[in-house]
């Protein structure tokens, strides 16, 4: 997306390019079901929207976003990591751009680090795709600091995104603020920890004082820290609820409670023996 065409706060990104700082996220929604969730979530004012080849929903997204110009929106797709091979990034990108029914994305990702193909060759391969303007930023998915290190070194394009876990029981301050020293954004994937941290005594007591949901609470956290967030959701009222967190804030001091719940919980993993994730075993 270019600058200036959303009314969503956003992220600039070393490209240019400005960034929604609330997507809609689009995991587990079947191929069936996501016209219509991506279709609220657009009339409902987002203008941002994360998928991957490996969710399976692409080719149901594209009609939904065929709906609207495609220069208001800002579309993120990720390789798997059994496709990092340079042809296969390169494949990878065009069978994605074919399902979504598009010239470009906004952003594409690697979804996970695969340590048995060459970091350097896939980044060779993202940079052949922003070269050839099929993909306008280029990034990274689930990659610790020190995996970013060497992404930066190896890259001939900005290290755009990191795309990691990050809601409150999973609070990474130092890999967010790696990020931020080295102009990566952060965006938050499961953000709501799939709705865990909702009844986190913390966050519902802050939710119960400022007047706003829970889910709210947390978004708005991750917000006010610059973090891109992209909460899932097949609700309506829970779509249009989570991209109203932009005409409040939080006190900084109630940010510091919610920094100072002291849990360190991942939910989701990478599993080594489902083969859409993808690294041979
Ligand atoms: N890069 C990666 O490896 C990676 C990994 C995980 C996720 N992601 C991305 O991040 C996105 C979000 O993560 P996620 O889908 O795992 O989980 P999530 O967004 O943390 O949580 C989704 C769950 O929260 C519920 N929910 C949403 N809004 C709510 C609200 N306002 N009040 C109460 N419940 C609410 C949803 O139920 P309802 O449908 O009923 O609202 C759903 O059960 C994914 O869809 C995907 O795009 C990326």
């Amino acid at each position: 997306m270019r600058s200036g065409m959303t009314s969503t706060p956003t992220r600039t990104l070393p490209s240019g390019d400005e960034m929604p700082l609330v997507g809609f996220g689009t995991w587990d929604i079947d191929e069936s079901a996501v016209g219509d969730a991506v279709r609220t979530a657009l009339d409902a004012g987002y203008t941002h929207v994360d998928t991957a080849e490996g969710y399976k929903n692409e080719a149901g997204i594209g009609p939904a976003i065929a709906e609207h110009d495609r220069e208001d929106l800002f579309l993120t797709s990720k390789v798997l990591p059994s496709n990092l091979h340079y042809e296969s990034v390169l494949e990878a990108c065009e069978a994605s751009l074919d399902r979504l029914g598009t010239s470009y994305l906004d952003l594409f990702l690697i979804h996970w680090p695969n340590p048995t193909i060459s970091l350097r060759e896939t980044l060779d391969a993202m940079a052949r795709l922003h070269e050839t303007g099929k993909v306008r930023n280029v990034g990274v998915s689930n990659f610790t600091r020190y995996q970013l290190m060497f992404a930066r070194r190896v890259s001939d394009v900005p290290i755009a995104v990191n795309q990691v876990e990050f809601h409150p029981w999973l609070y990474q301050a130092d890999l967010l603020a790696y990020c931020e020293e080295n102009d990566i954004v952060l965006t938050a994937a499961a953000p709501l920890a799939r709705t865990r941290v909702l009844d986190d005594d913390t966050i519902a007591s802050i939710a119960a004082e400022y007047d706003r949901s829970p889910a709210q609470v947390v978004l708005r956290w991750q917000v006010q820290k610059g973090v891109v967030t992209i909460p899932k959701s097949t609700t309506p009222a829970h779509i249009r609820a989570n991209l109203d967190v932009f005409d409040w804030e939080l006190d900084p001091a109630d940010v510091e409670r919610i920094d100072a719940i002291e849990r360190s919980e991942r939910i989701y993993m990478i599993d080594l023996a489902d083969e859409t994730y993808g690294i041979p075993r």
